[in-house]
């Protein structure tokens, strides 16, 4: 790394400044008080919302794995996090700061955010949008995503947001999957200093879709020239045109809170992505608890930023979700961290105060290459707490970020949590926890895990499995249309143990002396670029479907600033060897981009003659990794032609 630090002088464990524990909104007793009655204390954050009808039945498990809290209370999601706070006196408190990337900045309030949401919510339900029916959305980070996502879960319907950087293709089979009654886009939005278009990728999604779209609502971001965009009137419809003429009023109604609220697709091992639902009540309460209690939130003074896209779980549960329920103020922003200037995020910082943070290790790490002097050139005096997430942060990042960001007194919490967990499940809590570089430490109060071995026995100390043994409210209550694969991916592992079934979460970790978590990463086929979940399946089908790929086998292999980095090798039949030149490499990447999105598309593609395979015909990736890593190749003897390696690698090398 060009800007590291040296950590052999660096304290190992950190402890809570004097400060952050007097001002810490979660008592030291928390742990204790959650241990000795954990569905008492989840129904004690549960009542720091605002029920209709209040709730009796805390948990139901009865039909293990399919969970069900709080269920014969009654909630709305969208009252909860707006009307709630506007009655409250805060209609004047600001929800977003808004910024787009062209530099362009709206300032909205709780009482103004709130109005929209009704309108939205009225808008929906003159478009026939109902209780249960799903409504896709790909849209830039702008207000409208935030309203539209609202105003979906006001009217008791359920939303699945589709990441705007994700393929026309991508976006159809999602819409299918769930069979999507409505999408809500945009003309374009503003990325890399370019306008990046919305509404062709859906109209292309909609060519050949199941044909369950009714209509399509455009909100008008970009093109101010009016660009010719394609139209298909009675089905394309414009969001102000629309909100322009419907009622401003909208009374909230309460539903039950196991109404789905929404579906989010992740990869998983196969090439399908999986809808992970989640309902309303149980993870409310665990977005706003956990967001109030990892971040330290003081809503009326703080300033918050969580820098994830609501194309994600980050941004589900800690921009929309988490802290509008607790009333907090926050910046979202639109764009790139460089555009137009690599400093933009520490502007964005000093301009608003900001005194949360909550971002990915891949960005701390893009940051430090590029050299301290850019953030050191801007005040970041306000920050108070750093968080990160989505992948295993090392303790040279974790250090620079709390010395460069954080003047080296900023605590800072690792989160460890899945889009399947709902909100933060591994976290140290400020002003409570001494720090430890590189570990996420301990479950958060009311959370239960343990690292086991492949059979489910805990271990005291040493590297294992995680595994979480209790249910908890924010949790996955399944995947959409498949109940049998949610059975299978996550709780069949240690459907046995005693206690279980417990929840198998795909990941590997190290119990150390003290009690602590470390993650370790994925143990099964799925890769985590830049803190984003990809399949390496998915990328193999999409390389198969390809005219001259014979076979394909993709890896992740460790990268020094995204983490981990796609490598794809791939063998190209006979009659296209010819054509398989650097040019053909480009065009094998370049069609993964356009089939899954850009985040898929390799790092580096070999083309090779063989693939490792044991007798079984499995391929085995770990060598592959070995070889794309760098390293030694390991053991063999499993192959089914032991010198199929050697012959790989004369060809990776020739590359
Ligand atoms: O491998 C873990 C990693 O990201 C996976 C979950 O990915 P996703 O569902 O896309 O959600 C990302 C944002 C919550 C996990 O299985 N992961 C997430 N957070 C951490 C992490 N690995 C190590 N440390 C973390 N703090």
């Amino acid at each position: 790394m060009a800007d590291d630090t040296s950590s052999a002088v660096e304290p190992t464990v950190y402890p809570p400044s004097a400060e952050s524990t007097a001002r810490s909104v979660t008592p030291a007793t928390v742990y204790d008080d959650a241990r000795s009655d954990r569905l008492g204390y989840w129904a004690e954050q549960a009542r720091k919302l605002h029920w209709d009808a209040p709730f009796e039945s805390v948990l139901d498990w009865s039909r293990a794995p399919f969970a069900k809290w709080f269920a014969d209370g009654s909630i709305n999601v969208s009252y909860n996090c707006l009307d709630r706070h506007v009655i409250a006196g805060n209609g004047d408190r600001v929800a977003l700061h808004w910024e787009g990337e062209p530099g362009d900045s709206r300032s909205i309030t709780y009482a103004e955010l709130t109005a929209e949401v009704k309108r939205a919510a009225n808008l929906l339900t003159a478009l026939g949008v109902r209780q249960g029916d799903r409504v896709a959305i790909y849209l830039p980070l702008i207000p409208e995503a935030v309203v539209a996502m609202l105003a979906v879960a006001r009217i008791g319907a359920v939303h699945s947001v589709v990441f705007g950087g994700f393929s026309a293709e991508s976006l159809r089979a999602r819409i299918d999957d769930a069979e999507a009654k409505l999408v809500i886009t945009a003309d374009g939005g503003y990325r890399k200093g370019r306008i990046s278009s919305l509404k062709p990728a859906v109209d292309a999604a909609l060519e050949g879709s199941a044909g369950t779209v009714e209509h399509v609502l455009v909100v008008h971001r970009a093109w101010d020239d009016g660009a010719e965009l394609a139209w298909e009137h009675g089905r394309d419809l414009w969001w102000h045109d629309e909100m322009a003429q419907v009622d401003a009023d909208h009374e909230a109604r309460a539903f039950e809170a196991e109404n789905p609220l929404f579906i989010l697709y992740t990869s998983g091992t196969t090439g399908k992505p999986k809808g992970i639902l989640h309902t309303s009540g149980g993870y409310l309460t665990q977005a706003s608890t956990t967001h109030r209690q990892v971040f330290d939130l003081h809503p009326e003074s703080d300033v918050y930023w969580c820098t994830a896209d609501i194309g994600w779980i980050t941004g589900h549960s800690y921009v929309v979700y988490g802290p509008l329920a607790n009333g907090a103020t926050q910046v979202i922003y639109e764009g790139t961290p460089d555009t137009p200037h690599p400093g933009r995020w520490w502007e964005l910082i000093q301009k608003y105060g900001v005194t949360i943070f909550y971002t990915a290790p891949t960005a701390i790490r893009s940051f430090m290459k590029a050299g301290r002097e850019i953030p050191e050139s801007f005040d970041l005096s306000s920050l108070r707490i750093l968080g990160s997430v989505g992948e295993p942060i090392n303790p040279e990042a974790w250090r620079w970020y709390r010395q460069v960001i954080g003047a080296d007194t900023t605590p800072i919490v690792d989160t460890w949590w899945q889009t399947e967990t709902g909100g933060i499940m591994i976290s140290p809590l400020p002003g409570i926890t001494a720090t430890k570089p590189g570990a996420a430490q301990t479950p958060i109060p009311g959370i239960t895990a343990a690292v086991v071995d492949d059979s489910g026995t805990p271990l005291e100390e040493g590297a294992g499995l995680l595994a979480i043994t209790e249910p908890w409210p924010g949790m996955l209550r399944g995947i959409w249309g498949d109940p049998d694969r949610f059975v299978e991916t996550y709780w069949s592992k240690f459907a046995d143990v005693e206690g279980g079934p417990w929840y198998f979460a795909g990941d590997g970790a190290r119990l150390d002396g003290d009690g602590d978590i470390w993650l370790l990463g994925r143990v099964d086929d799925v890769m985590n670029v830049s803190g984003h979940r990809l399949s390496t399946a998915e990328i193999e089908s999409s390389l198969v479907d390809h005219r001259w790929v014979a076979e394909a086998a993709v890896v992740g292999a460790s990268d020094e600033t995204t983490g981990q980095a796609v490598v794809a090798f791939v063998i190209v039949k006979k009659r296209h060897r010819q054509t398989a030149t650097e040019e053909g490499v480009d065009e094998l990447r370049h069609h993964v981009a356009s089939q899954i999105g850009a985040i898929a598309r390799p790092r580096n593609i070999y083309i090779v003659d063989e693939l490792p395979k044991t007798r079984s015909g499995k391929i085995m990736r770990r060598l592959l990794r070995d070889l794309a890593e760098g390293r030694e190749v390991g053991d063999t003897t499993t192959l089914a032609d032991t010198t199929v390696m050697q012959v790989i690698s004369d060809s990776v090398g020739g590359d």
